[in-house]
Formats: structure tokens, sequence, C-alpha cells
């Protein structure tokens, strides 16, 4: 059972969010580990803006509830949560870049590269992604080395070119910055640039767990149908909502030439995916029995939340 197993799902993200960002703080320490010569302050000083104090965490939160499923232990799920986080983080830092989205507001602060500048947010970002495989491959994630490998290698898809930074560019493609002629294609785009990151969260419990055939495949399925749902509901929160209550620039998607499912199928056909993905994430879920109800919790916050 891990730490905070019994407590309300508001309870448990906010317990997951503070060990993860005690968790980043302690491996952005001042301290070079071994085979590191120094840690320049500005450098860590960017990556710790850019990683700590913010964030809903939800990343690491799925992480450390499916391998809840599996009694994996607490300290291995929070320590491939972080390694999750700083990606997550990077992607953001570079989102946000003028080059990229060209947006000034993150997590209800100036963005990193506002903060410092352009160049400083560039490295953070790329210290961030290294940091990640740094953390995922240690021995505390888990004894077997063979383990440790295919969380590794699932990381690393879930983030590079079939996976979030790939579809980062397909959104870009999207915005017809390149002179392309098509539109994209929103399903994958999403499922690349967004949910990727999160369905590795999700079998992230299942492989630390050593999981069933079967097992793996109900995460996998809850893994994709929440990933997708979580940038519908990210695009409906851009059009509807404001700065203040985001934290982040609203109306963005709209001023930026941006395809989403909200623009192919309007506001009351992007609110029925979004149900129809939350409803097959639950029901992915229906092996597990009531172990699960914090994942179908989850994807219920996931569609609901404010920010
Ligand atoms: C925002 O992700 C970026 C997208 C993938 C849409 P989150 O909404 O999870 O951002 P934080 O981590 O809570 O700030
Ligand atoms: C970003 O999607 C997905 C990432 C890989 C960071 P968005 O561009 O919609 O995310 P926000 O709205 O800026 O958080
Ligand atoms: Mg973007
Ligand atoms: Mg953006
Ligand atoms: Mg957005």
């Amino acid at each position: 059972m891990n730490a905070t197993s019994g407590k309300p799902f508001t309870q448990r993200l906010e317990a997951t969010a503070s060990a993860t960002e005690a968790l980043l703080l302690e491996l952005l320490a001042d301290k070079p580990l071994e085979n590191e010569i120094i840690r320049p302050q500005r450098l860590l000083e960017a990556m710790r803006y850019g990683s700590l104090n913010g964030g809903k965490r939800l990343r690491p939160f799925l992480v450390v509830e499916s391998a809840a499923l599996f009694d994996v232990p607490h300290s291995a799920a929070l320590l491939a949560g972080a390694a999750l986080e700083s990606i997550h983080c990077y992607s953001l830092i570079h989102d946000d870049l003028p080059s990229m989205d060209n947006s000034d507001l993150r997590r209800g602060k100036p963005t990193a590269h506002k903060q410092f500048d352009e160049a400083t947010a560039i490295l953070a970002g790329d210290a961030l992604l290294t940091i990640a495989f740094d953390i995922i491959t240690r021995d505390e994630i888990h004894p077997k080395a063979e383990v440790r490998l295919k969380l590794t290698r699932a990381l690393a898809r879930a983030s590079g070119i079939g996976g979030m930074a790939g579809g980062q560019m397909m959104d870009l493609a999207g915005e017809g910055r390149f002179g392309d002629k098509t539109p994209p294609d929103v399903e994958k785009l999403q499922q690349m640039k967004t949910g990727a990151l999160l369905h590795f969260g999700c079998i992230a419990g299942g492989l630390l767990g050593e999981a069933s055939v079967k097992d793996y495949a109900a995460l996998d399925i809850y893994g994709k149908a929440l990933g997708e749902a979580f940038q519908i509901a990210d695009d409906l929160l851009d059009l509807e909502s404001d700065a203040a209550t985001l934290g982040k620039p609203a109306g963005q998607d709209d001023a930026l030439g941006k395809t989403t499912f909200v623009t192919l199928l309007g506001v009351d056909g992007a609110r029925q995916r979004l149900k129809n993905l939350v409803s097959k994430a639950d029901e992915a879920l229906a092996g597990f029995g009531d172990r699960a109800d914090v994942l179908r919790a989850t994807a219920r916050f996931v569609a609901e939340r404010q920010n």
C-alpha cells in the first residue's frame, strides 16, 4: 500500500504533488553528482524555476497511482514520476518560447524565457530532459535492470520523435507556418504532443509492477483515452477560461491558428468527445474493480478541472 492510500482524491493529489516537489528540489541540488563537473548556478536556477512551485503534478500522480495497483514501493514510483515531471516541465519551457507558442505566463508566473532569457530557457529545458534519464535509470527505481531498461525506453519513445516532440512539430505545422496546406491529423497530433507523456504515466506502474499482459493492456487503453481527454479539456479551457484562472494565457489557440478538436467539432462536439473518452478510460479499468477507483476519479478530474 502506498503512503497516501485511503485519502480523498484531492488530498492524494496534493500529497503526490508535495512529495514530487521535495524530490525535484533534492535532485536539483547545488552539489554535482559523480562525473558531473559543476552545476552552473544560472542554469540550475532556471531549471528550478521551471520545475518547482507549481503545476498539478498529474503525471507523477498517474505513476504513483498506477504503481499502487501492483504494490510497487512508493519511493520507486515517486522517482519515476519525478523523471516524467522533469520532461513535462522541459516541454512547457520550450512550448512557451517565442519561436513556439510565445507565451509570457506559465503556472501564474512569467515564463522561463521572460524571467531569465531565451538561451537560458532553452538550456534549462535541455538539462531537465537529460536529468530525467539520469533519474529513470537509477538503481532505486527497480532491482531488475531489465525493468529499468523497459521503463527508460518507454519514456524515450513517449518524449521523442514519435511522441511529445513529434507532436509539437505537428502542432506548429498545423498553424500553417511551414506552408503546409493540408490540415493536421488532430487525433495523432494530440495523442503525441500531450497524450504520450500522460500515457507513459499510466503504463509506468504496469512496467514497474511487472503487470500481466491483461493488466498492462488495460492501463494502455486507459492511458491513451486519458491522454486524449486531457488535451481536449485543455483546448476547451483555452477557449472558455481566463489567464487568472489558468495561470497561463487564454485564447491562445485561436490567436495562433491552432487546429484542435474544438475548431474541428465545435464546443459541443469536443465536449461529447471528451465525455466518451472519460467513459472509455473508466471501462478499461473494469478488471481492477474498486482498486482502480482513484484512476477512475483521475479521468473525471481531467475532464472537469478548471486549470
Ligand atoms: C499543460 O499541462 C500542458 C499540456 C499538455 C496541455 P498541465 O495542465 O498538466 O500543466 P501543469 O503541469 O499542471 O502546469
Ligand atoms: C502543449 O500544448 C503540449 C506540450 C507538449 C507542452 P499547449 O501548447 O496547448 O499547452 P499550453 O496550453 O501552452 O499549456
Ligand atoms: Mg503548444
Ligand atoms: Mg502552449
Ligand atoms: Mg493549450
